[in-house]
């Protein structure tokens, strides 16, 4: 095959700066970029120049070696401890890592340094001195350079961090992977999380704004007695100032408010300022949004006294190819996907965000569930927090909540994921004294659980005793949940956990528990799962049919390094998820169409699958994921025939093997799938009911493929033509098609652009793994969404999966692509 030089790139003009500062009047926050690394632990160490955020182990090499766990896994339904393979990504993320850096300092001024986060047991020095230590990676904290230790103009910074194997379910990052600031401010000031703005009364027409303000004298409070120095805080809304109050502890009133709603994220700053006399010794700018929640068993959830069921999705921190370096434009890049999907909620599971993934939500609008374990004091791995909880879970929680109680976005906390407790003794004391805490940081939002634990809970009293319920998995529950709990409310705290590959289908599509292929992949027509999860009509119904259930979250938005369930038991080189909606390059699989059309309710959706390169004489299920109430499938201009959804009561006797008028083959095929308990132990109560996909997907089973072109027209209640969709076969892998993924999101410095190897018409050949090579300047890293592809994630060339893959590039340089044979 000719190789083919294609689409030179010259992706705008504006190029990054590698430290940015933010300058306001008397105190500056500047984010320390440039650092020196080492892992070598002998007394001459050799140093490497790094920018953070920086993830030592993304560069790899995979190797199943890394994090080998043998661990009995009880979803998996084992007993005995088995050798789990790439459970946290395989890459090598374990050991110590050192930095060191040497900042600028001023003797009259006071330095806080804030670490977003560090991969972890981060232990920091300043000029020798221990300042802080902090073992959990994920959580924000900070400490004082103390003003003795300022002797010169500059100060030398260490982190020592160390990973111990078996410390996590799934990939953690490693390193300095979320941003230090150096804050300079006056010895008078304001601390790091000094600033609480909470609305306690909202409506159309007014909103009250309380303003709380801490302030100190160096590493010392101020008493709120002390009258040498004032506060003032102004509000302002779009650069105004809209109303304005005085004090450590005021009230502002804000007449006709502009509200904070996912669809119109409006946002109010609070400035506030530290006086003596008429000289300003601080000021600090609190982004916060004014908007009400409640959450009543009348009701429901309510934002601004509006019922709605949260539609999100849960997501693990990393980044795909970029590993847990946090990076604006990527989580810009995946919330606009989630939007666009009609997602409007995630949760950050099982630990704490990065600061800039709850900004964004707070400007896109997206709402947030925050979840900080994974586990209390009884571990699921070796060396997780459960080592730490007894210690530190007060200082965890702690400032979690006080870094994210002033974000609009965040509309619940979650006390912890499937953790033990739940069925053991002291669960309910536990979970009591947690959500007291998170009570007294943050009386106006509610303290959800995820818990897997229904047929215990329900009836132990942790189900009783957690604040609002929150269900994951176990839809065959949620009724007897409902019945037997008293809040009469139940979240789908965690749902689906839908298994699929993008672009890959097995035929006959058939619902299957843990299916095992010798590719190492799951079937794209969104038909497999694992023993404690299921499909996601079975959460849309739940959804659709009962008030009581508060909304989902969806396992998970997007795939992630570590937990290749169901390739997670000794099936080297699967290292990365199968759940995601959105494979790890970005891409959107199948079941992404299938979500938009129940929850996008803005544009409308029709989408088909599977791509159309069969073998003759095979028969092919074609599905359609669509918003429109019908549509008809045809090949090469033959109709194979109009569906349109099944209603609830067809549904129902579909459910009971009883015949459904006019419905067409799908009833046939259903009633060939295997049933609820076929496989699944009853006890989980999370098997998917096969009656309910022709409900939520129109299916054609047993199509013959005949190579040209199947086409679905989708048409209105009234039998109007609204939409066509088609997919053509493709013939021989020819050029390659570039398409710049998040040019609409303006990045400041990370493109994405997806590669597609098509074919001399521009089809998409979907079963093409070329080799594709990046040649010129700005390579960041490469995904293709394979979870058994062990290609370098920072090397400039990647193979094609299903015919696509992603590079990522800095905005203002230069190169092409070339597709090897
Ligand atoms: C849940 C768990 C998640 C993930 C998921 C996979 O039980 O909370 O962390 O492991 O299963 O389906």
């Amino acid at each position: 095959m000719r190789k083919k030089l294609y689409a030179m790139l010259l992706i705008s003009s504006m190029v990054f700066c590698a430290c940015s500062t933010k300058q306001e009047t008397v105190r500056t926050d500047t984010l320390l970029r440039e650092w020196q690394f080492t892992q070598d632990t002998t007394e001459n160490p050799v140093w490497v120049n790094v920018t953070i955020p920086h993830d030592w182990a993304i560069s790899g090499p995979f190797d199943r070696a890394n994090d080998l766990q043998e661990v009995i896994v009880v979803q998996n339904g084992e007993k005995e401890p088995t050798w789990k393979t790439g459970r946290s990504g395989g890459l090598p993320w374990m050991g110590k890592g050192h930095y060191r850096t040497r900042v600028a300092v001023k003797k009259d001024k006071f330095y806080t340094l804030v670490f977003d986060g560090a991969m972890s047991h981060a232990d920091v020095y300043v000029n020798g001195e221990e300042m802080v230590y902090w073992p959990y990676g994920y959580n924000t904290f900070d400490c004082y350079i103390l003003p003795d230790l300022i002797q010169n103009d500059s100060v030398d910074i260490d982190v020592y961090l160390e990973n111990k194997p078996q410390q996590s379910r799934w990939y953690p990052g490693a390193g300095l992977y979320r941003n230090v600031h150096l804050v300079e401010t006056d010895p008078i000031h304001i601390p790091t999380f000094g600033i609480l703005v909470r609305t306690p009364k909202v409506s159309k027409e007014y909103a009250q704004v309380t303003i709380e303000v801490d302030v100190q004298d160096g590493v010392d409070e101020i008493s709120a007695q002390n009258t040498e120095y004032s506060v003032q805080t102004d509000i302002l809304f779009n650069g105004k100032v809209v109303a304005s109050t005085e004090g450590r502890q005021s009230v502002a009133e804000v007449l006709n408010p502009q509200l904070w709603t996912p669809e119109d994220p409006n946002l109010y700053i609070a400035r506030t300022r530290v006086l003596r006399d008429k000289e300003i010794l601080d000021e600090k700018e609190t982004r916060f949004g004014i908007r009400s929640l409640s959450y009543t068993p009348e009701n429901g959830f309510q934002l601004n006294g509006e019922t709605r069921k949260f539609k999100g999705v849960c997501n693990h921190h990393d980044l795909g190819p970029l590993g847990a370096a946090v990076h604006k434009d990527a989580l810009r890049h995946q919330i606009t996907m989630l939007k666009n999907m009609g997602c409007d909620a995630i949760r950050t599971s099982h630990n704490m965000p990065a600061p800039e993934l709850v900004e964004l939500c707070d400007e896109m609008g997206m709402m947030m569930m925050i979840e900080p374990f994974d586990v209390w004091n009884w571990g699921k791995t070796e060396n997780d927090y459960s080592v730490e909880f007894k210690d530190w879970w007060k200082a965890d929680i702690s400032n979690m909540v006080k870094h994210y109680r002033n974000n609009a976005c965040v509309m619940l906390w979650s006390s912890g994921n499937e953790v033990w407790n739940q069925v053991l003794p002291d669960g309910i004391s536990i979970v009591t004294e947690l959500q007291d805490l998170f009570h007294q940081l943050d009386p106006t939002r509610p303290v959800t659980n995820g818990m897997d634990q229904a047929m215990h809970v329900i009836h132990n009293g942790f189900g009783a005793a957690v604040e609002l319920p929150g269900l994951n998995y176990r839809t065959g529950r949620y009724e007897e949940a409902y019945e037997n709990l008293p809040q009469k409310m139940i979240l789908g705290s965690e749902t689906a956990s839908t298994v699929s590959s993008r672009g890959v289908y097995k035929i006959p599509a058939v619902l299957k528990d843990f299916a095992i292929y010798e590719d190492y992949q799951s079937s794209g027509y969104d038909v497999e799962y694992c023993p404690w999860s299921g499909l996601p009509e079975q959460d849309f119904q739940l959804q659709d049919d009962y008030n009581w259930t508060l909304g989902q979250f969806v396992w998970t938005g997007f795939d992630y390094l570590g937990e290749p369930s169901p390739y997670d038991t000794d099936a080297w080189p699967s290292h990365s998820s199968y759940f995601g909606i959105i494979d790890l390059a970005s891409l959107p699989k199948d079941r992404y169409w299938l979500y938009r059309s129940q929850w996008n309710k803005e544009d409308a959706t029709l989408h088909v699958l599977p791509h159309w390169n069969w073998e003759e004489g095979d028969l092919v299920p074609v599905f359609c994921y669509t918003s429109y109430p019908n549509a008809e499938l045809f090949v090469n201009g033959k109709s194979y025939g109009k569906l349109r959804f099944a209603t609830p009561e067809e549904t129902e006797l579909m459910a009971k093997g009883l015949p459904v008028n006019g419905y067409g083959s799908q009833e046939a095929r259903v009633s060939q799938m295997p049933k609820v308990g076929d496989f699944v132990p009853p006890v989980w109560g999370s098997a998917p009911r096969p009656e309910l996909l022709p409900r939520y997907r129109l299916m054609w089973f047993d199509v013959p493929f005949e190579a040209g072109e199947i086409t679905v027209v989708a048409y209105d209640e009234k039998g109007k033509e609204m939409a066509r969709e088609s997919v053509k076969t493709a013939g021989e892998p020819d050029h390659l098609e570039v398409i710049w993924a998040n040019e609409e999101e303006n990045p400041e410095e990370l493109c994405y652009m997806t590669v597609k190897v098509v074919d001399k018409d521009g089809n998409l050949c979907p079963k093409a793994n070329n080799l594709i090579l990046y040649e010129g300047d700005g390579f960041v890293a490469a995904a293709n969404g394979d979870a058994v592809c062990l290609d370098s994630f920072v090397e400039p060339q990647m193979h094609a999966f299903a015919g696509q893959c992603t590079f990522i590039i800095r905005k203002g340089t230069e190169g092409s692509f070339r597709m090897m044979e």
